[in-house]
């Protein structure tokens, strides 16, 4: 069959790169993907919001699934674009629908989920510009450090963390001020929860449902999480910490609860679900919800699902997932991200990338790349994930290490600190 994979990173080049294993695919597409997805299917011009241009395009080239990667066309609805055209209702898309996305889309919708549903989070309270007194006094009552998050996406900068109330009280004001725009109108305040996170991955047919393996993911700019958060600077799978008997806890009183109450309250959701979890003292709580997979988690869990990705994938289509295999690799994965000088504050682009030819034994995922005139040349600010096997996370590490010196490009940074808090 034909896939039509959205999206255009890190993790769109490692979900092309698994599902162009699979015997069942004939010919893979990504729009509008980058200099690696090139390398495994072929790129289409077209944005991922683009639902007219993707649906005349799957019309045109009997795409028989499309699979979703960045939130962005969910939360705006490619799912129900797709079930309300007659045309296109037969092609099944991989993520849920537009109601199932407000998940990810909103903080106080994805709460108010987690409290109807008895699923362990961080307590909390929404306010808006017209509640902005009760929000001051609300702040009072609680310890520092304060938790503020704009309702809405954006693009994950949208979480304040702040060591006084003094600096909560003044950001908070920012926030209802417009500060993120409309996705600031509302501002969810939480209870600060300390602990060590884990992004746990599930694929659901809206019923069944399959754990894939987990990863921790690095956010942080500089070695030993100091400064700005990024998009994430690598990830390592598995995650000692997440044991039997932890992930027994996440899948009885969070996976569970979570796909039940989306079939409870009649949400449609066919896709993955990425769980945001912090260890509380050995029991999970949900810090968020993500409507996709995790970039850089999905450089390194893609390489530890043995199984053929395109069936789990039409287990989900189907509705018959449980009909279905997940196995995974025992080896360790990990996920070293070279990054643009500057990132995630200003960068420059369009730097020639040289030595991806070198690299031997590890997986050169491209994020943010692009081919000018035949040379790949760096186009984001993360720029490629070296992702390596190896027999636990220090043999898979040294490997990512050694093969990262081989890739250069102007003002190249990476962490070289990577699973050493595990
Ligand atoms: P989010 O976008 O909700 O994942 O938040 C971004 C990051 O902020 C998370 O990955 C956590 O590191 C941190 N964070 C969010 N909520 C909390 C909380 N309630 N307590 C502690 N840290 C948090
Ligand atoms: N790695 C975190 C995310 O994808 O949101």
């Amino acid at each position: 069959m034909n896939i039509l994979l959205l999206g255009s990173g890190g993790r769109e080049h490692a979900l092309a790169w698994k599902i162009a294993q699979s015997p069942k695919v004939d010919h893979l597409y990504i729009a509008p993907g980058n200099a690696g997805t090139g390398t495994v299917g072929e790129n289409v011009a077209l944005k991922a919001d683009d639902f007219e241009g993707i649906g005349q395009f799957c019309l045109e080239h009997d795409i028989r699934m499309v699979v979703v990667g960045p939130e962005d066309p969910l939360v705006k609805g490619v799912y129900d674009f797709f079930k309300n055209d007659a045309r296109l209702r037969n092609i099944p898309v991989i993520g849920p629908s537009k109601q199932g996305a407000v998940l990810e889309g909103s903080k106080d919708f994805a709460k108010a989920f987690m409290q109807r549903h008895g699923i362990p989070t961080a307590a909390y309270r929404t306010f808006t510009q017209e509640t902005l007194d009760e929000g001051l006094q609300f702040l009072e009552t609680l310890k520092a450090p304060y938790v503020l998050k704009a309702d809405g996406l954006c693009a994950g900068k949208g979480v304040l963390i702040l060591p006084t109330l003094e600096e909560a009280r003044k950001e908070l004001k920012e926030m209802l001020g417009g500060m993120f725009g409309t996705a600031s109108a509302s501002v969810v305040i939480e209870e600060f929860l300390s602990g060590i996170e884990c992004s746990v991955f599930v694929l659901t047919d809206g019923k069944h449902y399959k754990i894939l393996p987990e990863a921790k993911d690095y956010k942080r700019i500089g070695e030993h999480d100091t400064g700005l958060n990024t998009g994430g600077m690598g990830s390592v799978s598995p995650v000692p910490f997440a044991t039997k008997e932890w992930m027994k806890k996440v899948e009885d009183r969070i996976i569970r609860p979570t796909v039940e109450g989306l079939a409870e309250e009649h949400i449609d959701y066919k896709g993955f679900i990425f769980f945001g979890l912090i260890d509380v003292e050995g029991d999970p709580m949900v810090i968020e919800y993500n409507v996709r997979m995790g970039d850089p988690e999905t450089e390194t869990v893609m390489l530890r699902i043995k199984s053929d990705l395109v069936d789990l994938l039409e287990g989900v289509a189907q509705g018959d997932l449980d009909q279905r295999r997940l196995e995974t690799d025992e080896r360790s994965a990990v996920c070293v991200m070279l990054v643009s000088g500057g990132y995630p504050e200003a960068y420059e682009k369009g730097f020639p990338i040289t030595g991806i030819d070198q690299v031997e034994n590890s997986i050169v995922f491209h994020a943010g790349t692009a081919l000018k005139d035949g040379q790949v040349v760096t186009a984001g600010g993360r720029v490629i994930a070296v992702s390596s096997y190896g027999k636990d996370k220090e043999e898979a590490l040294r490997q990512s290490f050694s093969q990262a010196q081989k890739i250069q490009f102007e003002k190249k940074y990476f962490r070289s600190d990577i699973g050493q808090d595990l």
